[in-house]
């Protein structure tokens, strides 16, 4: 009987553990349920005999594949797979996948809801400013930059886009202005939303360069990894334009810096929480366990990462 393990610190809504435990059952697997556990230790012992293990953004580090003597496949319920170490993985001949364009939606709505909070004042009773007619660019036009595009196009913003993987004529199609470089995007646009992965080539690609381009009243908007953000650059445009304001749902490592400097011009919610709805979390946990079914029972690598 294959073992299926459900790793999360942040837990998945409880209609989608019930899906997933449903789905097992039928299917004949064993479920077995980890949530909020406090250290590593909890998960290498979890790990142990399961031969698939679903996880939202726990790390699944070398250590916790090396104690998963059975593991044959890892799924990544959400899109960014940086939290899994791939390389240790397919050493060991152990199928990684993620659930692309499950979670999209939420964190789509979620930039606009900023967006719209953070034009308002947070709420603050003081008289803000509109999205409409506002220049938003998209930095890299997949599965959440489609929808963020969509969104703001309710609210009638010019919606940009940069996405060297993109064809222009598919950009031009959901009538979004292709621009040839990060660097266009970012000096034709007020509001800049991120959605590029992290990975070797993008952490810390987001820089002063890149930052001081923007246009007056700058808003950066950022529902992507914090690591994609060069964080000194960001202090320093932050220290140089008191009109710079930067809102995300990961706080920077320098949140410090932003708490004590630089009161109204910046957001972050509490924890990640872009993909954090209960949509969301059904449709990635769901598309995780039939991932696992139809690799088990078919043989199907369809999203496959490694
Ligand atoms: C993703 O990569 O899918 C999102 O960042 C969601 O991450 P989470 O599952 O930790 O909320």
């Amino acid at each position: 009987m294959k073992k299926i393990l459900v790793a999360t610190v942040k837990p998945f809504h409880p209609n989608a553990v019930e899906s997933i435990r449903e789905i097992c059952s039928k299917a004949g697997y064993e479920f077995n349920l980890l949530e909020k556990y406090q250290d590593k230790s909890a998960l290498l012992e979890a790990v142990k005999d399961a031969n698939a293990l679903i996880v939202r953004s726990d790390k699944v580090t070398s250590d916790v594949i090396e104690a998963g003597k059975n593991l044959e496949i890892i799924v990544r319920g959400g899109a960014g797979y940086d939290n899994v170490d791939l390389q240790a993985a397919s050493k060991k001949n152990i199928v990684v996948m993620n659930t692309p364009g499950q979670n999209s939606n939420a964190v789509a709505e979620l930039a606009l809801g900023m967006m719209v909070y953070f034009a308002r004042n947070q709420f603050n009773g003081k008289a803000g400013t509109e999205l409409r007619g506002k220049k938003l660019g998209i930095h890299a036009f997949g599965n959440v930059g489609q929808l963020v595009a969509e969104v703001a196009q309710g609210f009638n913003m010019d919606v940009y886009a940069y996405d060297p993987f993109a064809k222009e004529a598919d950009i031009r199609e959901k009538g979004v202005i292709p621009v040839q470089s990060a660097e266009e995007l970012y000096q034709t646009c007020q509001y800049v939303s991120i959605h590029i992965p992290a990975n070797d080539k993008t952490k810390a690609s987001i820089n002063y360069d890149l930052m001081k381009r923007m246009p007056e009243n700058a808003t950066l908007v950022n529902t992507a990894r914090k690591e994609v953000i060069d964080e000194e650059g960001l202090q320093k445009i932050m220290k140089d334009r008191d009109d710079f304001n930067y809102i995300s749902d990961i706080a920077p490592d320098c949140k410090e810096v932003f708490e004590e400097n630089y009161e109204g011009r910046f957001f972050f919610t509490p924890k990640k929480m872009g993909a954090q709805t209960s949509e969301a979390n059904i449709n990635a946990g769901i598309a995780a366990i039939n991932q696992i079914k139809n690799y088990f029972e078919n043989g199907d690598r369809t999203f496959q990462v490694n």
